[in-house]
């Protein structure tokens, strides 16, 4: 139950602070809510929002809609593709009207192209009852957090509503965002994630596949966009419980960094990390496997940061590409602007104790 709580927190502060402005998002008029539920079945939001305004301003209620022929429905639907949508609504708007006075029934899947999805959104969003509109966005986010099959995604899904019945449909609006922006079917922003450090795809061996594709541009036999690995290996070298860091050229930057450097085709990291470091400061160092790694996706690149602790072994400092060094305790490095891709690797290194 706590997971479940945590979690639904999480999702809704995010919600709080990214949520997207959309026109249906400010009614609970079941019509209207009908409306865009229908024109989302199978369009994207941007195009939707055109339509949707102009749908209403011709068509502003079920009576107006219970009226018309499918001549006068016609040029405001015409573009948006799937025309027995369009059909279906006006056989639904007549079966409102004629049949329950104008009212959507409780049996909302009764009704011409209302399936679980819409019917579990209407309810939701109109009457603000606590149901999970379950679609493949949120089965995604669901599989990928648990881990878990399509299947245990119900389950889990009414386990989450329950917790706070009331946010239920901020839960869905949140679920749908997270689903268009973040955790997306083939690109994941992982970092700006709400549910990131619990998350199994995350940090599983899934994701390890995943960000292969994401380099090799393929999925399987599909073809997708391909990224450009930049693989950087990190030197955390330590001496008497501090770390070296070393602050970078100015034509460069001038900030403070730990060495290190690019990885080269083929190369074993931990010669990377020698070999970097030999280049930098002019010292052999001994490095231990990687305590931490850093993703992230930026534009056509796929960012890996690997951090380990190093000890120097033999050799005198010389700066090669920095213009100083610092010897820093822990408790130090917040007064130094490290790059924010080290911030985790910090607290990680923070909590270590020093060998
Ligand atoms: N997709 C389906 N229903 C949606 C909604 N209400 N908001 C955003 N995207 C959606």
């Amino acid at each position: 139950m706590k997971e479940y709580t945590k979690i639904t927190k999480a999702i809704l502060h995010w919600y709080e602070k990214n949520a997207r402005d959309l026109p249906w998002r400010h009614t609970h008029n079941p019509y209207k809510i009908w409306v865009s539920e229908i024109m989302l079945q199978q369009t994207q939001v941007s195009r939707v929002i055109v339509y949707y305004k102009r749908f209403l301003e011709k068509f502003p209620n079920i009576g107006t809609l219970a009226q018309a022929q499918w001549e006068d429905f016609l040029p405001v639907w015409r573009g948006l593709g799937f025309y027995s949508r369009g059909k279906n609504m006006l056989k639904t708007a007549k079966i409102i009207v004629q049949e329950h006075d104008g009212e959507f029934p409780t049996a909302l899947e009764s009704l011409p192209g209302i399936g679980p999805y819409t019917a579990a959104a209407m309810k939701s969003f109109a009457y603000g009852q606590s149901e999970p509109a379950i679609d493949t966005n949120l089965e995604r986010i669901f599989q990928r957090y648990f881990g878990c099959s399509k299947k245990g995604v119900i389950p889990r899904a009414k386990a989450l509503f329950s917790t706070n019945k009331k946010e239920a449909p901020s839960m869905n609006h949140a679920l749908m965002d997270l689903g268009s922006e973040i955790c997306k079917s083939r690109k994941v922003n992982c970092k700006q994630c709400p549910l990131h450090e619990d998350c199994y795809f995350l940090h599983s061996e899934q994701k390890e596949k995943w960000q292969q594709s994401l380099i090799s541009g393929r999925i399987g036999k599909k073809v997708i966009s391909k990224k450009i690995p930049m693989e950087v290996a990190v030197a955390c070298i330590q001496k008497n419980g501090k770390y070296l860091i070393a602050k970078r050229r100015k034509e460069k930057g001038g900030n403070w960094e730990f060495p290190g450097g690019k990885r080269e085709k083929g190369e074993d990291w931990r010669h990377c990390i020698k070999r970097e470091v030999q280049e930098e400061l002019g010292v052999e160092i001994s490095a231990r496997p990687h305590f931490f790694e850093e993703t992230w996706e930026e534009g056509d690149y796929f960012w890996r940061l690997r951090f380990s602790r190093c000890q120097i072994l033999s050799g005198q400092i010389t700066l090669h590409e920095h213009t100083q060094i610092q010897w820093v305790l822990p408790s130090e490095f917040k007064k130094y602007s490290l790059p924010e891709a080290n911030k985790k690797a910090i607290t990680k290194l923070m909590k270590m104790k020093m060998s």
